[in-house]
């Protein structure tokens, strides 16, 4: 097939060159973009008058007789186009003939690739905003059922404070909060048009760039040309985002894989989400978070070969760029997969075991803090009291007794201030209760979460 570019050639391609040159294999996904774009493009040629007005709409209606074709499945991009803007235009040719040849006028595939991917990635963005507010729905509708369960919070894997399950859970909420308000500023800068920049210089070409960026619904334009096909700055930040996306999916998948072990034993897996082992009988896997951790990975290499592809490359456009779109193209499918599997996963895939995170707080040193702070309160010293609850927890370990199962008698020789009343501040709820400070585990606080997120979320 005789290749779009001009007769400066003699010789066809070698065919494993024209392979490795190629992108329409993955660049198709770009198809309604590409057809958007040159559909400004066209309107834009009619309005500045470079084309006619009938030839405008007969590239118009041809390119949008191309997207029908599409979406009912009768057309599909592929080889030997070189790429997607390529087949396009061919197609066009072959549906409209000269007036086909027309389009290209006062554009180049650099700022038209360009164009297509900021398009494409604010849509992916959109949709992406909306799979992060389902997941932080999800969490938020089992803290508001849990604000009085309690669970052992961790420093160091660690027991360290016992800790309101709605307010472990909201942390998440939180995490995914910021990665929204991330991806919306990144949604701000891929919003901006780079066409009509040309190859790079600019076109003499009467052209309307605000036209065109209206049209394709972007909040500006590029202001210099070179600038607007010579970075993929956007790509690296949408790809930077998504990894932080990643790595919060990946610390709440570490976290119920912790908690559906038997030694953990603070939620079980239901069957809609859990599979079973080939040989062990007895076995429930977390396939889910398991494969959300692992792919993670995925996602940072991706950004790990973005900022490299970009790295020590001049001004302006190269075909290193063209290596662009499978690190998009897969960061959005793996991070809008993972987001789907996780809110299945807390809507329907997890069970937190109430009775044994509650034996689980009421079992351990979790409350060695509240004992020092009980002293603090009589005006002993912090650093006085932390030592003398040290001396209590050596002596219940060599004992194997919790500090609940001391007599007051025993408390007191370790510190006369020592009452009955210790025993109350000794309890897991008033422990979990008594963190008043703001943004605390305490529940008037956790309270006040719960009341936040019910306002945005009106659930
Ligand atoms: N397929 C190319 C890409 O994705 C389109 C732009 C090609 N531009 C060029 N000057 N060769 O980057």
């Amino acid at each position: 097939m005789a290749k779009v570019w001009s007769k400066r050639f003699d010789n066809t391609l070698n065919p494993f060159i024209e392979k490795f040159n190629a992108s329409i294999s993955f660049d198709r996904k770009l198809i309604l973009e590409d057809l958007d774009c040159s559909i400004a493009h066209a309107k834009m040629l009619g309005k500045t008058k470079v084309l006619s007005n009938s030839e405008a709409l007969r590239i118009v209606k041809g390119l949008e007789a191309i997207k029908v074709d599409y979406l009912e499945g009768n057309f599909s991009p592929s080889p030997p186009s070189e790429d997607i803007h390529y087949c396009i235009e061919e197609k066009l040719i072959s549906l409209i003939g000269e007036t086909g040849k027309k389009l290209h006028t006062g554009r180049s595939r650099n700022d038209q690739v360009g164009t297509d991917i900021r398009l494409w990635l604010r849509k992916e963005i959109d949709n992406l905003e909306i799979l992060i507010i389902d997941l932080q729905k999800s969490l938020f509708k089992i803290a508001k059922s849990n604000i009085y369960t309690l669970i052992p919070g961790y420093t160091h894997m660690q027991r360290a404070q016992p800790l309101s399950l709605a307010h472990h859970l909201l942390a998440y909420v939180e995490m995914f909060q910021r990665d929204r308000e991330r991806f919306k500023e990144v949604r701000s800068r891929v919003n901006t048009s780079p066409l009509g920049a040309a190859a790079l210089a600019g076109t003499k070409i009467k052209i309307d760039r605000n036209y065109t960026a209206a049209e394709l619904g972007f909040e500006k334009i590029y202001k210099n040309s070179i600038d607007a096909v010579s970075d993929r700055d956007f790509c690296i930040e949408f790809v930077s985002a998504s990894a932080l996306v990643m790595s919060h999916l990946s610390k709440i998948s570490e976290e119920i894989i912790l908690w559906v072990t038997d030694e953990f034993s603070f939620a079980k897996l239901t069957d809609k989400c859990a599979t079973g082992s080939s040989l062990m009988p007895q076995k429930k896997n977390p396939d889910v978070p398991e494969l959300v951790r692992g792919k993670t990975g995925r996602v940072y290499g991706h950004l790990q070969a973005l900022l490299t592809m970009v790295k020590g490359v001049p001004l302006a456009y190269n075909k290193d760029f063209q290596e662009d779109k499978e690190p998009i193209f897969d960061t959005a499918e793996t991070i809008s997969s993972c987001l789907k599997a996780m809110t299945i996963l807390i809507n329907e895939g997890l069970e937190f075991n109430i009775k044994n995170l509650s034996d689980s707080v009421d079992d351990d040193f979790s409350n060695a803090t509240d004992l020092a702070d009980y002293l603090v309160a009589k005006q002993v010293p912090f650093r006085t009291a932390y030592q003398v609850v040290g001396e209590i927890v050596k002596y219940c370990l060599e004992k194997k007794i919790l500090f609940k199962n001391l007599k007051i008698d025993e408390f007191k020789k370790f510190h006369p201030e020592f009452d009955d009343d210790v025993y109350l501040d000794l309890q897991p709820l008033n422990v979990v209760k008594s963190r008043t400070s703001e943004g605390g585990t305490g529940f008037i606080q956790v309270e006040k979460e719960i009341n936040y997120w019910q306002k945005k979320f009106k659930l």
